[in-house]
């Protein structure tokens, strides 16, 4: 798939169903000869290559669909990341809220369309076009995820996990480590942080009543408080917990299609609570009897929380270095944009310089010298299907497993 702005869903299945078609027409057309048969030294230029296929299904590796949320100012940052966490068996969508202005939004995608030959190549790269606001605290963000699992479920037929990032999240492991590490598992399980002990939120998350404006305004507003209260519920029980998710495509679908009603009800109770996506999909999985045993009680991502702890995690800086990096975790978060920390984690955990991709498998030529200059972009497949994970690789995937063999809503 073309990277490019997403116009309403109508227009976007007709745009798939057309980009589908040129693809079907681009590989029936082009019958390349074998490797073996290619003039050897002609020197004619030659057609390049088709880009390696993805195999999927069950016994095949995983693959990811990322959401990466920003806002205004963000969009380098966007894409740093994304150069992070790139690989071509995921699917991604980014999204810069409405503190972004079209400009901003319009550059990013056209660095989608032109920085990484591998982001043209593969197509697995889109970004929201419509301008939105967005209240991180408010019902808005939940609204933005379910409509970034809705968008990722059309575009992307064979992602198995739905994961959720923002600008100022940063990946502890390579692609080929957190893919190798997920292949381990079965592909139904949801990692989602959760408890039922509500503690102090009972009465100031869920007995109270927000308004959360950034639904109904065009641009990014603070929710405001209810002069009412109200009741706890007992048609469901709530559970609450870390906002950062790792889905099944399985529930994904069903959140956002699902043929059951407490997916839109829970969605229409969580619209007028305070950090509705900290309680949303931990209720609503499970109070799901089809859904509950998929629980895994955990997000993966590395924190550090001040004490007393704030509304937000701290931010992370170099003196956290080490025990993030001695940390289980896949993605840690907050980091300030540029900071030193997240250099350190380039050099010495992905083994990338901050403008490139992550030298991977799939990718042949990365930082191999080329004319003894070192090759800056990706342009030579290698194999997309198969992984070279490192030692954090390895971990990951004990921990992965380890944690899965608990499952449900205790
Ligand atoms: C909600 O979750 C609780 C605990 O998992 C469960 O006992 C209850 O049956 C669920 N409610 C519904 C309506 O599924
Ligand atoms: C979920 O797990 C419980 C306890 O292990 C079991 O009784 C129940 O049948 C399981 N439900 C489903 C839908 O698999
Ligand atoms: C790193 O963060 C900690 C905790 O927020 C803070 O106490 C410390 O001063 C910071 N160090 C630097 C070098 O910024
Ligand atoms: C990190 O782990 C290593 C090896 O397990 C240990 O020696 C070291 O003390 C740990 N560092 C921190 C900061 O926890």
């Amino acid at each position: 798939m073309r990277p490019r702005r997403l116009p309403p869903c109508l227009a976007g299945t007709a745009l798939s169903a057309a980009l589908l078609l040129l693809l079907l027409l681009l590989c029936t057309s082009s019958s390349y000869p074998p490797l073996l048969a290619w003039p050897s030294s002609s020197g004619a230029s030659l057609p390049a290559p088709p880009p390696p296929r993805a195999e999927w299904g069950p016994a095949r590796p995983p693959s990811f669909a990322y959401w990466i949320s920003g806002t205004g100012g963000d969009a380098r940052r966007v894409l740093r990341l994304l150069r992070a966490v790139y690989h071509p068996r995921n699917r991604y969508l980014l999204h810069l809220d409405a503190g972004a202005g079209d400009e901003e939004r319009k550059a990013l995608a056209a660095a989608v369309r032109g920085e990484e030959p591998a982001w043209r190549e593969f197509r697995n790269v889109d970004v929201v076009g419509h301008r939105y606001a967005v209240d991180p605290t408010g019902s808005s963000a939940l609204a933005a995820v379910l409509h970034g699992a809705a968008v990722l479920l059309k575009v992307g037929p064979h992602w198995d996990w739905l994961l959720t990032l923002s600008a100022e999240d940063y990946p502890l492991v390579t692609q080929d480590d957190l893919l190798y590490a997920f292949s381990s598992v079965p592909r139904d399980l949801n990692f989602i942080d959760h408890t039922r002990d509500l503690g102090w939120k009972e009465h100031e998350r869920f007995e109270k009543i927000i308004v959360d404006p950034s639904l109904y305004m065009d641009r990014n507003t603070e929710p405001f408080l209810s002069k009412e209260t109200r009741q706890m519920p007992d048609a469901f029980q709530i559970f609450t917990g870390s906002p950062w998710l790792i889905l099944s495509r399985s529930f994904t679908e069903h959140c956002v299609h699902g043929g059951d009603n407490l997916p839109r009800k829970l969605l229409m109770y969580f619209a007028n609570t305070a950090y509705s996506m900290e309680s949303y999909f931990q209720t609503l999985i499970c109070n799901s009897s089809d859904f509950r045993n998929t629980t895994v009680n955990a997000d993966l991502r590395y924190f550090v929380w001040d004490d007393p702890p704030g509304l937000d995690p701290l931010v992370l800086n170099e003196s956290h270095f080490q025990n993030i990096v001695n940390s289980t975790a896949a993605f840690a978060r907050r980091f300030e944009d540029d900071a030193p920390v997240l250099k350190k984690m380039d050099d010495e955990v992905l083994n990338r310089s901050p403008v490139q991709l992550v030298p991977e498998v799939w990718c042949r030529n990365l930082g191999k010298e080329q004319r003894g200059v070192a090759s800056e972009s990706c342009l030579k497949w290698g194999d997309i299907n198969t992984f070279r994970p490192g030692r954090a690789g390895e971990k990951l995937r004990q921990f992965i497993s380890e944690i899965s063999q608990t499952r449900g809503c205790g």
